[in-house]
């Protein structure tokens, strides 16, 4: 995110991060909406160059809530959706449902009949009981839905271990080596109110090269051809990575997407296999670097040669990802600059000793309480991650742009807090 320097203060688009935590409170997530709208451009366009006929739906477990989706709906992207939660979320967001594909590896006889009749595009089917339960709801409903088949090619990606799902032990999609998807195609093909659409894998997340997604492509046209198997789209899933610090490399999207459309109409050329329309999922890369966390600074614990310990007003309620997969993180004094800095450790306020937000992490030496932290690239499974322990309070979202600040998701009250509960 493009933050500057004014007077000392961090700003964004010309608004000081301290009047906003102000107005909204802290912890904050702050989002730069230009950056969000950016990146839908650059997929658009780097795919609208390859020549193929392609659509991108925007993954909306990295974030989900109405504004954005209406900014995504704006930005002409799809959506994927996982749970009744996220397609009830989407149709809030007078989202056109026939832009919107459901997933999920367990989906519910209830979610099926709620995306049937809310009319999505299509499903991603993930096992083979789902073909006949999909088939037997679609027909009782006196409807045909379109679905794709997601396969497990089988390929590693490089990247943490627990958001890996393209090798072979993977509770997502169907084997391709062990004949599942051999299977599960022709199940699909065979039921009467389905039509067979395509093949969807996803291989990972926070992927930063090509290779992975390259070599997929080319087993998955090859067992395609060789099966005699006829598709309309590809999904490709999402997976592209961002930078969280500065020796992390955001996915590069124009030369990464060429080379991956161009192995589609290679590799479909090459074994003359009709090229089918290319799909994409993105959702890290499209809101991960635009958004940060503001929090303000409390309980400050030096202990003597050992470690000094900043604590925050929030922490793994709002922030699991460095407590779940030991991610990295880049801090910034909001308040200052300061260069006399010294190596701390900045905890949440939880309790939980891995309640850590970053380790060995420079801060100024000055950091004091009420100073405010900013925590940056946390976009994307941050606010979708979010949780309620310690009965901790789910955070405001703004968005900033050229127009203005606006809040996007009010703070949870504690009346909210407890509106489920029997007095
Ligand atoms: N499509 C499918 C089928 C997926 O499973 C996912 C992510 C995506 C698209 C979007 O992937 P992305 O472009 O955002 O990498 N909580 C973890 C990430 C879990 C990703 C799950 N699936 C994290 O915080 O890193």
């Amino acid at each position: 995110m493009n933050l500057t320097r004014e007077q000392g203060v961090l700003t964004i688009h010309g608004h000081s991060l301290l009047d906003i935590k102000e107005q909204y409170g802290t912890p904050l997530f702050v989002y730069d909406e230009s950056l969000i709208r950016n990146q839908c451009r650059r997929f658009h366009e780097t795919l609208q160059a390859s020549g193929l006929t392609y659509t991108i739906s925007y993954a909306s477990k990295a974030f989900t809530s109405i504004q954005l989706f209406k900014l995504m709906q704006e930005e002409q992207m799809g959506l994927d959706v996982v749970s009744e939660g996220e397609l009830y979320t989407a149709l809030t967001a007078q989202f056109d449902p026939q832009k919107i594909h459901f997933h999920g590896n367990n989906k519910t006889d209830h979610e099926i009949e709620y995306a049937i009749e809310a009319g999505v595009e299509y499903f991603v089917i993930d096992a083979i009981d789902e073909i006949e339960r999909i088939n037997t709801i679609a027909k009782r409903k006196n409807s045909t839905v379109k679905a794709v088949l997601r396969v497990n090619p089988g390929v590693e990606a490089h990247t943490h271990e627990f958001i890996q799902t393209g090798q072979e032990d993977s509770k997502f999609g169907l084997s391709i080596k062990h004949g599942l998807a051999i299977k599960g195609v022709k199940h699909i093909q065979e039921a009467s109110h389905i039509d067979f659409y395509g093949i969807h894998f996803h291989i990972g997340s926070q992927i930063f090269e090509s290779t992975g997604t390259i070599e997929t492509i080319q087993i998955v046209i090859h067992w395609l051809k060789e099966n005699n198997i006829d598709i309309k789209v590809l999904n490709i899933g999402g997976g592209f990575s961002i930078k969280y610090t500065s020796e992390d490399i955001s996915y590069p999207i124009e030369d990464g997407i060429k080379a991956i459309t161009q192995t589609l109409i290679d590799t479909c050329n090459e074994i003359d296999y009709k090229t089918p329309e290319i799909s994409l999922e993105p959702g890290r890369s499209i809101v991960g670097e635009a958004g940060i966390t503001l929090y303000e600074v409390g309980t400050v614990k030096s202990i003597p040669e050992t470690n000094k310990y900043i604590s925050i007003d929030g922490g793994m309620s709002d922030h699991i990802r460095t407590a779940l997969y030991d991610a990295q993180y880049e801090l910034e004094l909001v308040d200052r600059e300061d260069n006399q800095t010294e190596n701390v450790t900045v905890a949440g306020k939880l309790c939980e000793s891995g309640d850590i937000i970053a380790r060995n992490t420079a801060l100024p030496v000055s950091t004091k309480r009420g100073d405010t932290l900013c925590v940056k690239s946390t976009g994307a499974y941050h606010y979708s991650m979010s949780s309620n322990y310690n009965q901790m309070l789910k955070p405001a979202v703004v968005f900033v742009s050229e127009q203005g600040v606006r809040e996007v998701i009010k703070r949870q009250s504690l009346e909210h807090l407890i509106a489920n509960e029997v007095q």
